[in-house]
């Protein structure tokens, strides 16, 4: 399923209407102005607005119109970068803050569903990490002896995980897992801003930001949220042009989604532990007459943003290819999807006072893959630097902080010389102006010695811009399982005509 600009639909987009909202249309001023509505900034909206506070939120695109629609909506804390390598780098004490930030996300999110009493199909359940085809046992051992290092006891080892197809040898099994419908439950938060003095303004996208005694945060229409205190959401945030952008790294990540009879496949998460790793849910299949059945929705495929050495589109069939191997239950492919995922080079997220600003921005980014827990961590942590309350988890996810260890020394030179391997694009010769580009896709060309971006739109129409970033330059690439210009450098994203639709750029590829 995809949009009529050929941006693929999520599980979670069908059948969930989010309230009506409106651009900014005047000057605000407020007491939070909080950019993004996905988890993280409604999360973030919804504590302080019940803590009493006016909250703006302004949005690019829809409530919910980011990554938070393009989750799989794991509720885990089995952390995908290992509680192992999480000891060695930041020590027990730090893995174990981690540990409970994310059960009690999990917790804060059940609690919310029970306060406003939210139908989003939310329910405990265990996890299973199983061995892929290029895993040891010696991984699933060394984990289950960091978690018992941890005090955390209730992981167990089994010889073999409750689905046989799956694995037919040994996984852990991971307690109090979770899984929920993240745009039924954020529906229901947006409603509860909106009904109690907040304000949300979609379609609002940010161009400029101004910090000092109070922040302004100024639309591309020209209109201005004046506020005490500044939270940008926004998967990357876009209002740091460079600091936070050589701390982390762009991925996408694919998504399939298979129809397969009810009760065919025991409910529960499951992940293995390759490179890139798959992730396995079950989901309820929206609208009457599918009572029988549900979506089994999985993922992995990972490649930096950018970077993919084969078509996008390949790669979910790659998925499916291996889904059908390993659940041979499954029916048609109801849905694709994919998504982007900022990895931290030290492997925790970055939530807190923005480096080098003003103490009361605050920025909430690094998800690592965990975008619902670490999304709600974010509203509870913030929420608490904003209330001048102590939060346990403040130096831990500190954005400012700097982690000595010889792993994220290697990260941080790995993905930085990758980023600086992707100026030499610039050498390279694009495709040649003679040559055909297929309509409903796209292409960088040569013209002279400048790189264009050429959309061939599906009448046969070309549209150009240039294909340089407009953040720091890199050359975009086409993403055509969701036709997309993206860069491979800090994951910039433009629409087939060049419009920004994700940062760190903040203005749209320049129109020839
Ligand atoms: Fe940084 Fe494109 S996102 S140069």
């Amino acid at each position: 399923m995809k949009n009529n600009t050929g941006t693929s639909l999520s599980v979670w987009q069908p059948g969930v209407t989010m309230p009506t909202t409106q651009p900014l249309a005047a000057h605000v001023t407020t007491d939070v102005c909080v950019v993004g509505a996905g988890i993280s900034g409604l999360t973030t909206a919804y504590l302080l607005t019940k803590a009493g506070c006016k909250v703006t939120v302004l949005e690019a695109k829809d409530i919910c119109g980011g990554e938070t629609s393009r989750t799989t909506a794991h509720l885990s804390w089995a952390l995908d970068d290992r509680y192992s390598k999480l000891i060695q780098v930041h020590g027990k004490a730090n893995a174990l803050l981690a540990y409970q930030s994310h059960s009690d996300a999990i917790k804060q999110i059940e609690q919310i569903i029970k306060d406003e009493k939210i139908d989003c199909e939310f329910e405990w359940l265990p996890g299973y990490l199983f061995l892929g085809a290029t895993d040891t046992e010696n991984q699933l051992d060394e984990e289950l002896e960091a978690c018992r290092s941890l005090g955390i006891t209730d992981v167990v080892k089994l010889k073999q995980c409750p689905l046989h197809s799956v694995s037919s040898g040994p996984c852990l099994e991971f307690p109090n897992q979770a899984q929920f419908h993240p745009t039924k439950y954020l529906e229901v938060i947006a409603r509860y801003i909106l009904e109690h003095g907040g304000e949300i303004y979609t379609h609002s996208h940010v161009k400029e930001f101004d910090t000092g005694v109070v922040h302004r945060a100024v639309t591309d229409a020209g209109f201005a949220v004046t506020a005490n205190h500044l939270v940008v959401c926004t998967n990357t945030p876009v209002n740091d042009f460079v600091t936070m952008h050589t701390k982390q790294s762009p991925y996408r990540t694919y998504v399939v989604g298979l129809k397969v009879p009810k009760g065919s496949v025991p409910t529960a998460l499951y992940w293995d532990d390759s490179d890139p790793y798959h992730y396995v849910r079950l989901a309820k299949i929206a609208g009457d007459g599918n009572q029988d059945s549900e979506v089994l929705i999985v993922g992995g495929e990972d490649h930096k943003t950018g970077q993919s050495s084969t078509d996008e589109n390949e790669r979910c069939t790659c998925l499916e290819d291996w889904t059908r191997q390993k659940f041979p239950m499954v029916q048609e492919r109801l849905f694709q999807w994919s998504g982007q995922v900022m990895e931290p080079i030290d492997y925790l997220g970055y939530i807190g006072r923005n480096p080098g600003d003003i103490k009361t921005v605050y920025i909430a980014t690094g998800d690592s893959g965990h975008g619902m827990t670490h999304g709600t961590i974010a509203g509870i942590l913030i929420t608490d630097l904003i209330l001048k309350k102590a939060n346990p988890w403040e130096n831990l996810y500190d954005p400012g902080r700097v982690t000595l260890s010889l792993d994220t020394a290697k990260e941080f030179l790995k993905e930085n010389l990758n980023v600086a391997g992707q100026y030499f694009d610039w050498l390279k010769p694009g495709t040649s102006a003679k040559e055909e580009i297929a309509p409903g896709t796209g292409a960088v060309v040569q013209k002279g010695m400048s790189k264009v971006a050429v959309y061939c739109d599906p009448q046969g129409n070309k549209h150009e811009c240039s294909a340089v970033c407009t953040h720091l330059g890199c050359m975009v690439d086409w993403n055509a399982s969701e036709n997309s210009w993206d860069c491979p450098c800090h994951g910039s994203r433009f629409d087939p005509f060049g419009k920004v639709v994700a940062g760190p750029a903040t203005k749209d590829l320049e129109k020839l």
